[in-house]
């Protein structure tokens, strides 16, 4: 830092150049990102409680107050509206409380959960001492439940079901789980981006699998409002089943005002209203909508590979939709020159495409050509 302050407009002017370096939603080129550009109602309520800090909630009883409202709302979105929880900084961190609440709770090590899950379920058991129990996939890549059966054990402190997983955005069989955990082994769902995505397909007609808290094993649930519920970053949400359970992680630090059931002490408390605001202004209806534009672009994006020659690993659940490649690595690497940001998969080998709002029929039609001249060169197709 300099000693003397610099002119304001200076600062500025760096920090015009730093923005003009990043990429963004509305430019089109984004096709990896489970993230978009904010819902204007939360751009106007996060810059409005730019002050709050949750961590402090004497101080925002109006900002905590929201906080209550968004949990109720996702509670009934996840069919329990008497939801228990927080919002957090996305769903790494809702997960990792998961882990940390079923430890406590449970007083046990081993964490079961697809090979598929997130990495954050590793985090989480690197963080705590957790033994990662980790479960195969059938062939539509959902988790294998005869080889989840067998691991489940007295040992286990948690079962993981994902609900629409982060590579292919397939959902693990979680109604069997439930019956398998049957209220005794502690279930925790990630549905960091499914869970704005299965009720609104249900509601559009699509068969869709049971997921949430109308499953009676289900004991906790990871949504992420930042993805696909359009609210500012960061805003996470972790939603229980019961009191006891958030109880069990409560602290009340005597310098502050409030008890504090979380990982962060201060905390980003925008994004709360930011939450709230988009959830109100958009309803069902709206959320409805989005999914629905989000799926038709899914299905011509699909329609798109197929026309040049790729193959996808599985249909498309929900607005993620892949395509094999022998070396993803090497395409999305000169995509990434040619300004095209689309992401890769593990397993299978495949590019991904996350088909945001902001990933429009034109936004596809620019990126078709460009990716078949790169898998032409590189003997894809
Ligand atoms: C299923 C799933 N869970 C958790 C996460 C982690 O979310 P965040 O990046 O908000 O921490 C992601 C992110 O992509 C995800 O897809």
């Amino acid at each position: 830092m300099n000693k003397k302050g610099a002119r304001y407009s200076q600062v500025m002017k760096e920090l015009k150049n730093a923005y003009e370096q990043d990429y963004h939603f509305k430019d089109g080129g984004i096709l990896g990102s489970m993230c978009t550009k904010p819902h204007p109602a939360a751009l106007k309520a996060h810059s409005m409680f730019i002050e709050s800090n949750l961590g402090n909630p004497g101080l925002y009883p109006g900002t905590k107050k929201l906080e209550e409202k968004v949990i109720r709302m996702l509670g009934s979105l996840l069919h329990n509206k008497n939801a228990y929880g927080h919002v957090t900084g996305g769903g790494t961190e809702s997960n990792i409380t998961a882990l940390w609440i079923a430890k406590k709770v449970t007083k046990k090590k081993e964490v079961v959960f697809p090979e598929s899950a997130h990495f954050s379920f590793h985090k989480a058991c690197d963080l705590m001492d957790l033994t990662p129990v980790e479960i195969g996939l059938d062939k539509n890549y959902r988790m294998r439940i005869d080889e989840a059966e067998d691991k489940i054990s007295d040992k286990t402190a948690c079962v993981v079901g994902v609900a629409g997983t982060t590579e292919l955005g397939v959902t693990d069989p979680v109604d069997k789980l439930s019956d398998i955990c049957n209220e005794k082994t502690f279930l925790h769902v990630d549905a960091a981006f499914g869970g704005f995505v299965l009720p609104f397909l249900k509601e559009l007609g699509y068969k869709t699998p049971d997921f949430d808290f109308k499953l009676k094993g289900v004991c906790s649930v990871t949504i992420d409002p930042h993805k696909m519920g359009m609210a500012s970053v960061p805003a996470g949400a972790l939603l229980l089943r019961e009191k006891q359970y958030l109880k069990s992680i409560s602290r009340k630090p005597v310098y502050l005002t409030g008890v504090q059931a979380c990982i962060s002490g201060t905390r980003c408390s925008a994004s709360v209203p930011g939450t709230y605001a988009t959830m109100k202004v958009l309803g069902r209806d709206g959320y409805r909508r989005i999914v629905k534009s989000c799926m038709d672009v899914t299905f011509y994006l699909s329609k798109r590979f197929k026309e040049i020659g790729l193959q996808l690993p599985v249909e498309p659940e929900m607005n993620i939709v892949c395509a094999r490649m022998k070396n993803p690595i090497r395409i999305v690497k000169e995509l990434d020159k040619k300004g095209w940001k689309i992401s890769k998969t593990r397993k299978p080998r495949c590019i991904r495409g996350v088909v945001m709002p902001h990933v429009t029929r034109k936004v596809v039609d620019d990126f078709i050509p460009e990716l078949k001249k790169v898998c032409r060169k590189n003997g894809e197709i």
